[in-house]
């Protein structure tokens, strides 16, 4: 076997560091900077004019070597032809709509995106007058009857990060394709440790680095990736032509935090395999909608396009009153209260979905919680301590 095969696991090492690799310290520094200066006024015009080139210096804005590194490696990660990074997934999700939609145009967005994604579509994108339709995420290749002359774009997620259900991604991007749509991916939850939706036929990969990517809940970031060279230079240019950057700082924490990635993704999904499982067993329990349990719509999706899953999941328990919640979350004392996920501590907030193209009518209360690395032991009994505070089914 060659010293040089590539693995995700030699990815993560050896990529973005200073080469070669002896007689360096390990790690790129913390680059700060604005103006770059050339020794000629050619060498300027030759940076000037390949500005929107991953590794081509010309101003702090447009990256620096240490950046333009993370990207390489990202898209080293997902297959892609190129990366551009984003100040938060926000940005990364906000950005490639706004490239690639424009008035008059017509989007399929999922029921059950993120709920920011939701926020954006229905402020700015219906205010420059894009028609946004929303869709039941579990609709398969029958979005293809959602589609009409003016749909430009498929937004969806995989899987939903409030409510879990697995679109079919090979599904929808093969009639998107066929029909000339584009289809962008927010896949921020399987990371490229278990999913490459580019792969899939997913035309844009968008997410937020600020989960299991950066991993510490230290940092926030977004990734754009694409597969396609034209539509990666089309979104990089746009994002430039709006001036958003990710910091110096926040480069230097996300290839660090990349360099444990796959050790961390296994074990939160193995913690929160574990977490799921029993707290399925629990009388208050009703049902868990956790990609990798049979009980979660897309189950079956999953498990053909990922092989693996987050350590992020829903729990619904039986019905009971808001206050019984509210009093069984202030009890919990491993679990932070709070949003976002992909950090090394254990998280819970309850969820209330917001439907539109088909009504969320699941009896009893979704609460989700994500997994960290405390033990097992000390979360079930913080669990155990907490759960009689809520309604069992008998
Ligand atoms: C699925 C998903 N996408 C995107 C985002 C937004 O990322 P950021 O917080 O980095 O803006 C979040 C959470 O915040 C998320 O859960």
């Amino acid at each position: 076997m060659s010293k040089h095969t590539t693995s995700i696991d030699n990815t993560l090492v050896q990529a973005g560091r200073p080469q070669p690799l002896q007689t360096r310290q390990v790690n790129l520094p913390i680059e700060l900077g604005s103006t770059v200066v050339f020794d000629s006024i050619e060498a300027f015009e030759q940076a000037r004019d390949h500005r929107y080139q991953t590794g081509v210096q010309y101003y702090g804005r447009y990256g620096n070597t240490a950046s333009f590194e993370l990207e390489l490696m990202l898209a080293t990660l997902e297959h892609a032809a190129g990366v551009t990074l984003t100040s938060s997934g926000v940005a990364a999700i906000s950005l490639t709509l706004l490239a690639l939609l424009k008035p008059g145009d017509h989007v399929l967005v999922a029921d059950h995106v993120y709920g920011n994604t939701r926020a954006f579509c229905d402020t700015v994108l219906s205010r420059m007058n894009v028609t946004v339709e929303y869709f039941d995420p579990m609709i398969g290749t029958a979005i293809e009857s959602l589609f009409r002359p003016e749909t430009i774009l498929i937004m969806f997620e995989a899987p939903g990060s409030g409510t879990f259900e697995f679109p079919d991604i090979t599904g929808i991007t093969e009639v998107a394709r066929h029909a000339g749509v584009w289809s962008v991916l927010d896949g921020t939850w399987a990371t490229p440790v278990f999913c490459q939706p580019l792969d899939l036929g997913v035309d844009v990969l968008v997410y937020s680095a600020s989960k299991y990517i950066s991993g510490h809940s230290d940092c926030m970031m977004g990734v754009i990736a694409s597969g396609d060279a034209n539509m990666h230079e089309r979104l990089r240019r746009y994002v430039m032509a709006i001036g958003d950057k990710t910091g110096a700082q926040e480069v230097y924490l996300a290839l660090r935090g990349l360099r444990t990635l796959k050790m961390r993704i296994q074990a939160a999904q193995a913690s929160g395999l574990e977490m799921a499982q029993w707290l399925a067993e629990q009388p208050q329990v009703k049902r868990l909608l956790h990609p990798a349990l049979p009980d979660c719509p897309g189950h079956e999706f999953w498990k053909r396009d990922c092989t693996g899953s987050a350590g992020l999941f829903g729990v619904i328990f039986h019905p009971c009153d808001n206050e019984q919640l509210r009093e069984f979350v202030n009890a919990l004392e491993h679990f932070g209260i709070g949003v976002s996920w992909g950090g090394y501590e254990s998280l819970v907030l309850p969820v209330t979905p917001v439907r539109t193209a088909k009504s969320w009518d699941e009896p009893g209360k979704l609460v989700r919680f994500n997994i960290g690395f405390e033990d097992t032991d000390s979360l079930k009994a913080d669990l155990l301590e907490a759960l009689p505070l809520l309604n069992s089914s008998n």
